[in-house]
């Protein structure tokens, strides 16, 4: 019987462990957790999202603090175009928050960044342009386009010296996006590295419908657009991610061409991941039932979430001043409106409720949106309960080496 660790995932001549942690947002897939997994020679992703929240947590810089005293004058007003990035400050947090972690490094696995295009931050393509361009500087491994098309990133970077020998892979959850992606890049002369398939089952935002989601499969995606490759003839590493909870789920894949495989749900419960043990314990005691896929994200995309997230009906006054990632080109935000709509529906009570869309940059930085994998409810058999109740949390390295070895759709308690 086969295991994950009979296979590689091949770059050039290098050979990884064909296990990819994927980016999990707002400093979920922490450094922490991306070092583990690369020392044990895996892929491990941090995320650019929000990176100056994240620096300012992790290095105790004050980005978040000065944007918002510079543009504490508009908290008020309803029109956020004012509220922009400083592109100089966005280039040190991201270089900082990449730069640093890649110094950490060790062991023969590697690091990518995973960048959202819809953090569109008030000025989508100068402020992706910047965080390209500065995770490259800072020495990145990889970079993993996700949440978007993506149509003009390549051309973004093309001038960067490191746009032929850095890893740059894609996220697409059906072959139209793929065709595209691969038709406006065409006169790059440079394929991605990498194609990550994500199907409807994943956690974070879904590249489905909020109301047909269920109706597609990982496997028949990955088929499509493997056939569609050979039929090409382009040879491009394809890693299927969502759903793929045990070792033996991944060897399913693996066996059937796939050159690794994306996972993440599993390692939201160790140690080295961003979420506060109380949310972990909230992941563990999930059940089927409790897991919803909903369209409250401001970005247009259904996400998968814990209907016990606090993000979901809140009605927290918009706070773009300080964070402001989710504002478009025109420094708008599907939460500012519906907030508006709903303040203006009950002018006399304090406290409001938003119940259709969620101020997801507030909510994702203090861990109150609790997104996850749709088999976030099988998490609990894969540790132990302790004596007052609650479940142990596990090593990054246990839910790795778990993936790597395991056979027969076991996985393996903590010792
Ligand atoms: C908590 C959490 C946060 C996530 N955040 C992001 C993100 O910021 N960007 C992204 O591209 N994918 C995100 N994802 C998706 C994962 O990277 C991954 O592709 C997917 O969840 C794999 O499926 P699995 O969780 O069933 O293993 C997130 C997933 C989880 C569980």
């Amino acid at each position: 019987m086969r295991r994950v660790d009979d296979f590689r995932l091949r770059f050039g001549k290098r050979e990884l462990v064909p296990i990819m942690c994927g980016g999990m947002g707002v400093d979920i897939s922490t450094a922490d957790l991306a070092l583990e997994v690369a020392r044990l020679g895996g892929v491990g992703h941090i995320s650019d999202a929000m990176v100056q929240t994240v620096s300012d947590r992790r290095f105790r810089t004050h980005f978040v603090k000065e944007k918002a005293k510079l543009y504490k004058y508009n908290a008020a007003n309803t029109d956020k175009s004012d509220v922009q990035f400083d592109l100089g400050r966005l280039a040190e947090a991201t270089h900082m928050h990449v730069g640093r972690t890649m110094e950490a490094k060790r062991g023969d696995g590697m690091i990518f960044v995973n960048c959202m295009e819809k953090l569109t931050m008030n000025a989508p393509r100068e402020t992706l342009r910047v965080r390209l361009s500065a995770a490259l500087d800072a020495g990145i491994d990889g970079i993993t386009l996700s949440a978007g098309l993506h149509l003009g990133s390549f051309a973004q970077i093309e001038d960067h010296p490191r746009f032929r020998d850095a890893k740059l892979g894609i996220i697409v959850s059906s072959l139209r996006a793929l065709q595209l992606f691969l038709r406006k890049n065409a006169k790059l002369d440079r394929l991605p590295d990498y194609i990550v398939v994500e199907g409807p089952l994943a956690g974070g935002h879904l590249g489905f419908g909020a109301e047909d989601w269920s109706k597609y499969d990982l496997r028949t995606i990955v088929a499509e657009i493997a056939q569609y490759l050979k039929a090409e003839a382009l040879d491009i590493p394809l890693i299927p991610a969502g759903g793929i909870f045990t070792g033996s789920d991944a060897v399913s894949y693996l066996e059937n061409g796939a050159a690794a495989v994306q996972v993440a749900t599993r390692f939201t419960v160790t140690k080295e991941c961003g979420l506060p043990e109380k949310v972990q314990q909230e992941y563990y005691k999930a059940g089927e039932s409790d897991v919803v896929v909903n369209t409250i994200s401001p970005t247009g995309y259904p996400m998968r979430m814990l209907t016990s997230s606090p993000a979901i009906g809140a009605g927290i006054r918009p706070n773009c001043e300080a964070y402001g990632y989710l504002l478009d080109s025109s420094g708008n935000c599907a939460y500012i409106n519906a907030y508006n709509r709903e303040v203006a529906a009950h002018p006399d009570e304090k406290k409001i409720s938003v119940p259709d869309k969620t101020c997801l940059c507030t909510h994702m930085r203090n861990f109150d949106c609790w997104t996850c994998g749709h088999y976030v409810y099988r998490l609990k058999d894969t540790s132990r309960r302790l004596p007052d109740g609650s479940y142990e949390i596990l090593s990054a390295e246990h839910v790795f080496r778990d993936y790597q070895f395991s056979v027969d759709h076991e996985v393996a308690l903590p010792a």
